[in-house]
């Protein structure tokens, strides 16, 4: 989604510009095309040197610089750009921006840009100063014009102070440039409902039973279909993860408080996608307290929990459900076991045993298959591309 494109990368005075060094890192390791403009009060902070060794480019300063060829900077940057987006950006530069006031480069640039391409505002500022009523009303004004705002987060900040005004993370950033740069908005007007994680069984206060699910084939998921336009529930068991960008998520336990949340959200939904590892036990007994260890073995006995995927295929007939088989055997056998016994349209298989696919790892190897069609074998991919993959097949089938 990167690859190829080319950004104008907007950068600003404040303490937070070491983020968008990174940014501007990684963005050039995916194959972006990144033209840094600076803010004399940046060059302050960071030289221009340092984002031109890291972008591969000549950072641009000055609006009136000496140069061989005659076209003006920002015309020729405002043409090119696929996206634009100002990382970090003070309570000066969003004003300025809001007002169309064009004073130096970069707000010269802005102003060439206009609305002609997604740009992206990243506020980093102090607490008070972003909670200032005139700084939220110019974000309105970008807001209403159709630029999208990196809400900053809550946290520590620079100065000291405990608030919100914290620059988002890197990899949030990333999400949302690849979000607006795509343009294949294929699932607009679907609701999606993607389920993700472990559930957890409790035997006591302070025990429960689980699995290796670490929810990231689902979370990916979540984020590739909002990013394609969909708007996305993500009903999440425990997970370490953030929330992707643009998805609403409901934090759930056990799985009869996934079921729920299940059968209720699926009534809206085009598309439900039960990447969950849903504990197909529970212990038949909550103990209130701390089961305490006696000299004998003890015997837990499990009774089973409904299958979320199978009461769905009996309840809603009109959407498209695609779920997950974690195999160890017989694999594909066994998937499509699954894909009639749960009346659903799509299963993707995976070896759950492997330690490069599946449960935990940042990449999977997965079958799709459907009704009366030959298994589609992927390879090895990051799950993120394995989710687009999924989509592809979930979108012939809409
Ligand atoms: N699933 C579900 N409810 C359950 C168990 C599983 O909705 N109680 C869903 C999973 O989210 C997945 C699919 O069903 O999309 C298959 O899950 P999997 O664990 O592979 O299979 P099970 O049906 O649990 O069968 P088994 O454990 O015997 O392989």
């Amino acid at each position: 989604m990167l690859s190829g494109r080319h950004i104008v990368l907007g950068v600003t005075g404040g303490v937070a510009i070491h983020k968008a060094v990174d940014l501007t890192s990684k963005l050039v390791q995916s194959g972006t095309s990144v033209h840094v403009v600076m803010t004399h009060h940046a060059t302050r902070m960071v030289t221009p040197f340092h984002f031109q060794t890291i972008s591969r480019r000549p950072v641009v300063t000055d609006l009136f610089p000496e140069k061989p060829d005659w076209q003006p900077d920002h015309i020729a940057l405002a043409d090119q750009a696929d996206l634009f987006a100002i990382v970090p950006a003070t309570a000066n530069i969003i004003a300025k921006i809001a007002h169309g006031i064009a004073d130096d480069m970069l707000t010269t640039v802005a102003v060439a840009i206009g609305t002609r391409c997604p740009v992206l505002i990243a506020p980093a500022m102090n607490g008070h100063m972003y909670a200032n009523a005139v700084v939220q009303e110019n974000l309105s004004i970008l807001r209403r014009r159709g630029f999208a705002v990196a809400e900053p987060e809550k946290g520590m900040l620079a100065c000291g102070y405990e608030g919100t005004g914290r620059l988002q993370s890197v990899p949030r950033l990333l999400e949302q440039i690849a979000m607006l740069l795509t343009r294949q908005q294929d699932f607009k007007g679907k609701r999606f409902l993607v389920t993700a994680g472990p559930t957890r069984e409790p035997l006591d206060p302070v025990r429960f039973i689980s699995n290796r699910s670490s929810g990231k084939m689902g979370y990916a998921l979540a984020l590739a279909a909002a990013q394609r336009g969909a708007d996305v529930i993500l009903v999440s068991g425990p997970t370490s993860l953030e929330s992707p960008y643009g998805v609403v998520r409901l934090d759930v336990q056990t799985a009869q408080e996934m079921h729920r949340a299940v059968l209720d959200e699926a009534k809206h939904a085009d598309v439900v996608i039960m990447a969950a590892a849903v504990a197909d036990y529970r212990p038949v007994e909550f103990q209130q307290h701390k089961i305490k260890k006696t000299e004998g073995n003890i015997t837990l006995t499990l009774e089973r929990n409904p299958d979320i995927l199978q009461s769905l295929g009996q309840a809603h007939s009109n959407q498209i459900r695609v779920g997950f088989a974690a195999e160890t055997e017989n694999h594909l056998e066994n998937a499509r076991r699954k894909l009639e016994n749960k009346q659903i349209h799509l299963i993707i298989m995976n070896d759950v045993s492997r330690k490069d696919a599946g449960f935990e790892a940042d990449t999977n190897e997965v079958t799709i298959l459907a009704h009366h069609r030959d298994p589609i074998q992927l390879p090895l991919l990051p799950k993120h591309q394995v989710a687009h993959r999924i989509l592809d097949q979930v979108l012939e089938l809409l």
